[in-house]
């Protein structure tokens, strides 16, 4: 039986264990990226392991999450992160030269590579046949340092794409249409290898936005095959040398399969509060639209402006729009320029933004209050748009562009024939606001401003635990509810004890004092606790806050790795209906807890308050039990080298 594409990259990058779903394996890691709301805390960790140099193929620190400077805290993050890639041997990525994930793309990516990301939109780069995983910062780190990077052995995925998309389908739709079908879990413990004769309709910006998007099914990572669309995109970017061609054998297996007709799709749109509350753009109007925002990693590219561009041209927006388009790369921006489709983009009233992750992390351009906001970003949820009651809806930059004209959802198979847009045979490459490391790295003093402040590090896990139920929550909690992003937190990344006042605060702002009253306890959560973003703050700060343990129905992986890398428990109800049986404040206790988890048995729960015992599971692999002992990856790390 031959080899899918996912077999054959981590084959070559296998360091332990077999290639069988479930089982835990180590996999060699070429290339990483952090992003400055996830890296200031990733190289603080990685400077607490003592390591003089990364010792990784290529590793990249970009700029792109915490561009707004409306106090000293981001700049002195950028400065820091700065002077830590020119010690420590890391490429830097400066503020405005792009969204991590664009830029890699264009200027990184090798196909056939493993990549790992303080991103959860990491898998971006699967569109150029990368294996690429988010996860948090501090496996980043032990990644700079030479470690491998474990994982469970996911299952493979085979998304064939048939026939040939129906005019106006974009690649948005076809994730769109993923995500209808596989919801925001339907992807765990899955890779999603996309093929079939369409994706050669697909260019490799294409193919990222779907396998950028694949993130919010859940899913480890998605890729596609390096073939000549691949060779043409490397070659436009002066980079064909990078460019390997690689498929799956055709004998290969898969463990599950997908089919997708690209003729029968439409326009869809997924609606407020999940991206996978997915409809057809005709059913869900007529919707009066307050806000629209093209950008973000999942559609900023140049493709994606020169339709939008092409739409708008010789138009103006609705009076009651307001249009505002953040383009992925100071590239794209540049062939706009050149091109005079930013001038048309002007002249249409876009307000254009500085090419970072702006609106998309809530960083400016909150919506008015109860607006509905249409966006061709990647997430949904609610209140992440910096509007508690802003209503967001995720379409491509095709029907966004469309909306902006018209002032209400708009199916863009009103405005009669698409655009027809090509990419360049040439990007224009200028690398010059990509800053190689020093050629002299001790002559490198690293400069630390008041808001980086020292890392907290857990004590390992106690015989006994016994807490109070601090806070109880329900199904599908996001990482954005536990540690909310937006202009006044994400500056704050490298400042714990400042950001743990924000911990939950959209769900129940007295927690944080609580957790400092009771001297930390245990939260309570349902089903997919924890999915989002990557952002190990979610379980940084709990763990800052003394939270010992989470008992939840079952959790996004992601978040589940983080608080294992943080010394928490990520413990599961044997019995979910037991979920019920806890209540807040309820006083729990578990004994014998580290030879329990030894020998991998189940944990007896005693509820103290309600004079009543269930059980819980924590299904970690030996190694991860040796890391949650060990107070968390860090204590773990040290101790091992
Ligand atoms: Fe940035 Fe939004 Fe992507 S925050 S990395 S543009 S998901």
């Amino acid at each position: 039986m031959g080899q899918n594409l996912t077999q054959k990259i981590l084959a070559g990058h296998l360091v332990s264990g077999s290639l069988e779903p479930g089982t835990e394996i180590a996999v060699r890691v070429d290339q990483t990226l952090t992003q400055d709301a996830t890296g200031t805390m990733a190289y603080l960790q990685f400077e607490a392991m003592h390591i003089p140099r990364v010792k990784t193929e290529l590793s990249v620190s970009y700029i792109d999450h915490n561009t707004l400077q409306t106090g000293f805290e981001n700049a002195d993050d950028h400065r820091f992160l700065q002077t830590m890639a020119a010690r420590y041997g890391i490429y830097y990525s400066r503020a405005g030269n792009g969204i991590c994930h664009q830029v890699h793309l264009e200027r990184f990516g090798v196909p056939g590579k493993t990549l790992l990301g303080s991103d959860s939109h990491t898998p971006t780069a699967g569109g150029l046949g990368m294996l690429a995983i988010g996860v948090g910062g501090l496996n980043v780190a032990v990644a700079m340092g030479g470690g491998p990077f474990y994982l469970i052995m996911p299952k493979v995925v085979h998304i064939r794409l048939h026939g040939r998309p129906a005019p106006w389908t974009t690649a948005k739709d076809i994730i769109l249409e993923v995500l209808r079908r596989l919801s925001v879990k339907g992807g765990v413990g899955k890779i999603l290898e996309y093929g079939g004769e369409g994706i050669k309709y697909l260019t490799v910006p294409e193919r990222a936005t779907i396998t950028n998007m694949g993130a919010e099914t859940g899913a480890t990572t998605s890729i596609f095959p390096s073939d000549e669309v691949t060779l043409a995109f490397l070659r436009a970017q002066g980079r064909e040398d990078a460019w390997v061609e690689l498929r799956p054998d055709p004998d290969a297996a898969y463990d599950e399969t997908l089919d997708i007709d690209l003729g029968a799709l439409e326009p869809l749109v997924a609606c407020p509060h999940s991206p996978d509350n997915v409809k057809p753009v005709r059913e869900v109007g007529p919707l009066a639209v307050d806000q629209v925002v093209i950008g973000s990693c999942t559609n900023s590219s140049y493709l994606d402006l020169m339709k939008v561009a092409a739409i708008l041209k010789g138009k103006v927006v609705h009076p009651d729009v307001s249009l505002v388009i953040a383009p992925g790369s100071r590239q794209v921006l540049a062939m706009l320029a050149q091109n005079g489709a930013l001038a048309d983009l002007v002249a249409a009233g876009a307000r254009i933004l500085e090419c970072a992750c702006g609106p998309c992390i809530g960083m400016g351009q909150a919506p008015p209050s109860g607006g509905i906001s249409v966006r061709t970003i990647n997430r949904n949820f609610k209140g992440r748009s910096g509007t508690a009651d802003g209503q967001v809806y995720l379409v491509s930059p095709e029907t966004a562009a469309a909306t902006a004209l018209t002032g209400r959802l708009t199916d863009p198979r009103e405005l009669g024939d698409p655009p027809v847009v090509a990419l360049p045979e040439k990007f224009p490459v200028d690398d010059r606001m990509i800053l190689p490391p020093a050629a002299d790295p001790a002559a490198v003093e690293i400069r630390r401003g008041p808001n980086i402040k020292p890392l907290p590090v857990a004590e390992p896990v106690p015989e006994n635990i016994r807490g109070r139920v601090l806070l109880r929550v329900g199904d599908n909690i996001t990482t954005d509810h536990i540690m909310p992003a937006g202009a006044k937190v994400l500056p704050l990344r490298s400042n714990i004890p400042a950001m743990a006042e924000y911990a939950f605060a959209a769900v129940d702002p007295s927690f944080p004092a609580r957790a400092r009253e009771a001297g930390g306890g245990i939260i309570v959560g349902g089903e997919n606790y924890g999915q989002g973003s990557s952002r190990e703050h979610a379980a940084l700060v709990p763990m800052y806050l003394g939270v010992k343990a989470v008992l939840a129905k079952s959790f996004a992986r992601i978040h589940r790795d983080n608080l294992i890398n943080f010394g928490i428990l990520p413990l599961t109800f044997v019995d979910p209906a037991d979920y019920d049986r806890v209540g807040q404040d309820d006083v729990l206790e578990m004994e014998h807890v580290p030879e329990t988890l030894q020998r991998g048995a189940e944990l007896v729960v005693k509820n103290v308050t309600r004079n009543a015992t269930f059980k819980v599971r924590a299904q970690m692999t030996p190694r991860q039990v040796r890391i949650v002992l060990a107070g968390g990856l860090l204590n773990y790390t040290r101790g091992n080298n």
